[in-house]
């Protein structure tokens, strides 16, 4: 089967999705499909449709905006090329953080505190209504960005306009949401719609203070534990939510949803990955390895579900 990866691209996370895609290659290979690496530029298109002849399957090893929003996934819709993963809809929630909070609170998914700023809202205003509805620690980020680029956590009222400055380089919309004390968790989830199961729950212990980029790509910056160290009950209910999240975005095939488990041992939702990291030292690849499945049997089971 002749099976197109695209990666790369021009996102901000171009550096992780080169890793992402070149796993994938490397187990596309030794499945002995007939592989087209394809570093994707958005601006050559031409080009592009002219590789996509003839490909049976793609994988889209891309993260962040023109890639994971659902942007190449109209592109490939329009081709009638099949891939791997959530179509347009789900994609584009998916990265659209206030919107998705929106849907993951309609289903009951506890969802931490948050308001939404355009550019076009003057800075005073926008400072003033953040002074009015948070306390500190408070988190500022882009609306639509991924491996928590551009995102601070404001300490001290100082920060404020520094990570508001730094928020929209990113985007044209930046989230304020309340700081939520507590471990970090994920869960990633695998299947076809309404057969989905949920993976063992991993638990990030970053190096340092927050899971940073820093953390979540240096060599040794964090430790992943599989399975968290929490009770069956409370497994279950954080396995059952990230099912639910990625259903009600209505994904496909496979995402990796985050949580923090706060001090009261409530999962708060972070968000729902739809093309979560896939390097070798990934968490999606640590969860599939923690139920006996190996990157390359990951892989096969993703192509699989895909064309089933
Ligand atoms: N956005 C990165 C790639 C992740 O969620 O794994
Ligand atoms: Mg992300």
């Amino acid at each position: 089967m002749k099976v197109a990866v695209l990666y790369g691209g021009t996102s901000k996370e171009r550096e992780v999705s080169l890793s992402t895609g070149k796993g994938m290659i490397k187990a596309l290979e030794e499945l002995n499909h007939d592989v087209l690496a394809i570093d994707f530029n958005p601006s050559q298109l031409d080009a592009l449709l002219t590789q996509l002849k003839d490909v049976d399957l793609v994988f889209i090893g891309l993260h962040g905006k023109q890639g994971e929003d659902g942007t190449v996934q109209g592109l490939l819709d329009l081709l009638d090329i099949p891939y791997v993963g959530s179509g347009v809809l789900s994609s584009s929630l998916a990265m659209d953080k206030t919107r998705a909070k929106q849907v993951f609170a309609m289903h009951n998914i506890p969802v931490a505190k948050s308001e939404t700023y355009h550019f076009k809202e003057t800075r005073f205003k926008v400072i003033d209504h953040v002074k009015k509805h948070f306390d500190t620690p408070f988190v500022v980020k882009p609306n639509q960005e991924g491996s928590t680029l551009g995102l601070t956590v404001v300490e001290s009222w100082e920060q404020l306009n520094d990570a508001i400055q730094l928020a929209f380089t990113h985007d044209s919309d930046i989230i304020v949401e309340t700081y939520v004390q507590g471990r970090e968790l994920t869960v990633a989830v695998l299947g076809n719609y309404g057969d989905e199961q949920s993976l063992p729950v991993i638990e990030i212990v970053p190096k340092s203070k927050y899971y940073d980029y820093e953390s979540k790509y240096a060599e040794g910056g964090s430790e992943h534990i599989v399975p968290a160290e929490i009770d069956e009950e409370l497994t279950m209910e954080i396995q059952n939510y990230a099912k639910l999240a990625h259903q009600s975005l209505g994904c496909e095939t496979y995402s990796r949803v985050d949580f923090i488990l706060n001090e009261q041992l409530e999962p708060i939702i972070l968000e729902v990955n739809t093309l979560p990291g896939m390097t070798p030292t990934s968490l999606y690849p640590d969860a599939a390895a923690a139920v006996d499945l190996s990157y390359v049997e990951m892989i096969q089971l993703f192509i699989d579900l895909t064309l089933e």
